[in-house]
């Protein structure tokens, strides 16, 4: 019998050089095309946002205004089993479109993206003209793993058994996922296999559900808590919104690029060393309380005084730090980061969108604080440096996460 996945690698072969790969579909793809030769236009196209990445009108609020992520996260990092052809594009395209026949877009049904990585880029030889470059070492500090993905599938729902359902259906031997029926015609497996997977949570009560994790001290997390580091994290006014994360325009429009690290943490120490005064310094600034910080809603304010800061606390907080990267009072990066125990261990998975790499590694060496080092000999690289004594970057990972109609192997 001949195996689905040999059958799709003879197609693409044909298809190769029945001439369909190559720059001719560039012009097949003018703007508000369906997305794909030989598919009909995606029927939920209407209903669903263009950007792959938005989520934001779907999701609910806190009783202070601010929008709450979905607390369960599963990234599945991808290689291609077959070269990039017309065939591979359409199972992809048609997996991605039965994950939207399967579930609502919405935190309770799944939200889903399909970034493409360095190596996918590479391996079409377009890297240098793709919006995307390799993750670089941005930290004198961590010396992460440099990798390169051909793809990333990023999950996310309040409904766990839904990430595992999907990875199921489209990875392993479901032939159903949700009511939608499976075959080689419309699973990422067949296209794909799984090189890695990152899995997390963020929300109420989850860090404390995690305490048997070795390195997470249970008795210093409350059931309130939402981050291993005891700080909620996304306030809407410390998020770029994501309008400004979208690419504006050119070929990759509405599409974003991603950046992905993992960072391993060390909360024994963090909550070992300091009182909450001094955890409220590091994280948001020693110009606040915990009492502040406590009573802000939407916003963290923010005075643009760091390097007075570390000449009169000795100390300067990450927040303060990395708002200096705000244009026009907005933070230039959307972040989408969740606590992880992975591999045993705290760590927190930072995946962040912005319209341009640049934009992250502005904010990473904003982060480093290297400009205060003059202002406090007690300031290092680490030290009282906001929470860089307590984060080790082990890995680094670049995507490009292509607008809906566009998701299925881009530039080929
Ligand atoms: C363990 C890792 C990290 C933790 C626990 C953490 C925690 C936080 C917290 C608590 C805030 C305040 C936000 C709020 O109150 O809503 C914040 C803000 C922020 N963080 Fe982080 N962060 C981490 C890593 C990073 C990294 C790696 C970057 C990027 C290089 C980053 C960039 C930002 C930015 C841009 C803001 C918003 C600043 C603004 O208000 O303009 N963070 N972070």
């Amino acid at each position: 019998m001949v195996s689905r996945r040999g059958l799709l690698g003879r197609l693409a072969v044909a298809a190769s050089s029945a001439g369909f790969a190559g720059c001719s579909r560039i012009l097949a793809r003018s703007a508000g095309d369906p997305g794909v030769e030989g598919l009909p236009a995606n029927p939920r196209a209407d209903e669903l946002p263009v950007r792959q990445y938005a989520q934001s009108a779907t999701l609910t609020t806190d009783d202070d205004g601010n929008t709450v992520p979905p607390r369960y996260r599963r990234l599945l990092l991808l290689d291609l089993d077959e070269e990039p052809s017309l065939q591979a594009e359409q199972v992809v395209e048609r997996a991605m479109r039965t994950l939207e026949a399967a579930y609502d877009w919405s935190p309770e049904g799944l939200f889903h993206a399909l970034g493409w990585g360095t190596a996918y880029f590479d391996r079409l030889g377009e890297l240098s003209a793709a919006p995307i470059s390799e993750p670089e070492v941005l930290s004198r500090t961590d010396d992460p793993a440099l990798l390169g993905f051909d793809a990333v599938l990023v999950l996310a729902s309040d409904v766990p058994s839904h990430l595992s359902a999907v990875e199921h259906a489209m990875f392993g031997a479901g032939d159903d996922l949700n009511g939608e029926s499976i075959d080689g015609d419309n699973a990422l497996g067949e296209v794909f296999s799984v090189s890695e997977r990152r899995t997390g949570f963020v929300g109420e009560g989850l860090p404390a559900e995690h305490a048997d994790a070795e390195g997470v001290p249970g008795d210093a997390l409350s059931p309130e808590d939402t981050e291993f580091m005891g700080f909620f994290s996304d306030r809407d006014g410390t998020q770029a919104s994501e309008g400004r994360v979208a690419v504006r325009d050119g070929q990759f429009a509405d599409g974003t690029t991603m950046h992905l690290s993992h960072l391993r943490l060390d909360l024994e120490t963090w909550y070992d060393a300091f009182d909450e005064a001094g955890r409220v310094a590091r994280m948001f600034s020693p110009e606040f309380s915990p009492e502040d910080v406590s009573g802000f809603g939407t916003e963290v304010p923010f005075s643009d005084a760091v390097q007075e800061h570390a000449a009169d606390f000795d100390v300067v907080g990450h927040q303060e730090k990395v708002a200096q990267t705000r244009r026009d009072g907005e933070p230039v990066i959307l972040r989408r980061d969740f606590n992880t125990v992975d591999g045993g261990r705290p760590g927190v998975h930072f995946m962040s969108f912005q319209r341009s790499l640049a934009d992250f590694r502005s904010t990473r060496k904003a982060m480093n604080g290297w400009y205060v080092r003059d202002d406090s000999e007690a300031i290092t690289d680490r030290e009282n440096n906001g929470i860089l004594d307590f984060v080790t970057v082990t890995s680094r990972a670049n995507f490009y996460v292509p607008p809906r109609n566009r998701r299925s192997f881009p530039m080929r």
